[in-house]
């Protein structure tokens, strides 16, 4: 872990032991139910206590973008702080991407040129790989970050397709669904390569070799995960439950897309390799959501032609 993650650790593991405190009550007693065994699901969700939270300046962007009373300057203020992330920023609105005809060399001139919420975006995409990369585990979280953005950009172009309110968050719930394997892996290297090698062997889904090693998915991991970072509820939800979005009682529409947009993926070759089988068509999603084939069509054709896209946005990332 980084020198300067050790402080934010800490008070991690003690604010994340309170937050998971009530969680773990609702977790334990359905594992107890499922006859799984409870302190081995109550130690793995310490030891992910010790992962870094989110950067302060995230929330700080967050916050200022969804205020009205921000302006582009105040808003490229608050990125500014972290030069590290403005400059990477900055390389993805001159990335091939946005296509824009002259360098844009300043992060306020971004925000007027994009709006609010694609620098909003931007942002997480950003701190979120930041964050979330070191370790060598021999786990590819390559493969990992192009399934977790052709699944974000699938599903904001449903959300957009679908009309709601907020397509941006079809783009976070998509970008972090799989957040709880990074976590697996940065925490427990060996126990999750078990349970990639188990899944390859079984040809099952990793979720369910998860289950054998940890006591506990990445969707559930990562649901806790997205509660400690304080994700809005719609985006925890649909993270924990974007394999069983059956179970999402109050974001049912971002859950289901989700787990459709993560299905789409497979089917254009952007699936994430630790399972050991493809994913079947999520049918019941999509009629929840009142896709027509044709429209699931249509999300998978734009994915197909994103291809290259993510492949950009992904080395502009990844030149860190
Ligand atoms: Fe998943
Ligand atoms: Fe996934």
């Amino acid at each position: 872990m980084e020198a300067g993650y050790r402080l934010a650790a800490i008070s991690l593991a003690i604010s994340l032991a309170h937050c998971v405190a009530g969680k773990l009550g609702v977790l334990v007693s359905r594992r107890v139910i499922l006859g799984l065994d409870t302190i081995r699901i109550e130690e793995t969700i310490k030891r992910i206590g010790q992962l870094p939270t989110l950067p302060t300046v995230l929330g700080k962007v967050l916050d200022a973008a969804g205020d009205p009373e921000t302006s582009a300057v105040d808003l490229g203020r608050h990125i500014a702080v972290d030069q590290s992330l403005s400059a990477t920023v900055l390389r993805l609105v001159n990335s091939a991407y946005y296509g824009f005809y002259r360098e844009i060399t300043s992060v306020p001139r971004a925000v007027v040129l994009l709006g609010f919420r694609e620098v909003r975006k931007l942002v997480l995409t950003a701190t979120a790989f930041q964050s979330l990369s070191g370790g060598d585990s021999g786990y590819d979280r390559v493969q990992l970050w192009r399934h977790s953005l052709a699944t974000a950009m699938a599903a904001e172009r449903g959300a957009r397709m679908l009309a709601m309110p907020l397509p941006g968050d079809g783009f976070t719930a998509g970008l972090l669904h799989d957040v709880g394997k990074v976590a697996f892996d940065l925490v427990y290297p060996e126990q999750f390569q078990r349970a990639v090698s188990l899944a390859h062997k079984n040809r099952s889904f990793v979720r369910d070799a998860e289950r054998e090693v940890f006591g506990i998915h990445h969707g559930e991991i990562g649901g806790l995960l997205g509660e400690h970072w304080n994700m809005p509820e719609p985006i925890v939800e649909s993270i924990r439950f974007h394999h069983e979005p059956s179970l999402s009682l109050k974001s049912a529409g971002l859950t289901n897309l989700t787990g459709l947009a993560d299905y789409l993926t497979y089917q254009v070759g952007m699936g994430e390799p630790s399972n050991g089988c493809e994913p079947e068509y999520p049918e019941t999603s999509a009629a929840a959501l009142g896709l027509t084939s044709e429209q699931v069509d249509e999300l998978r054709n734009h994915l197909e032609q994103s291809a290259d896209t993510i492949n950009d946005l992904l080395g502009v990332l990844g030149s860190r």
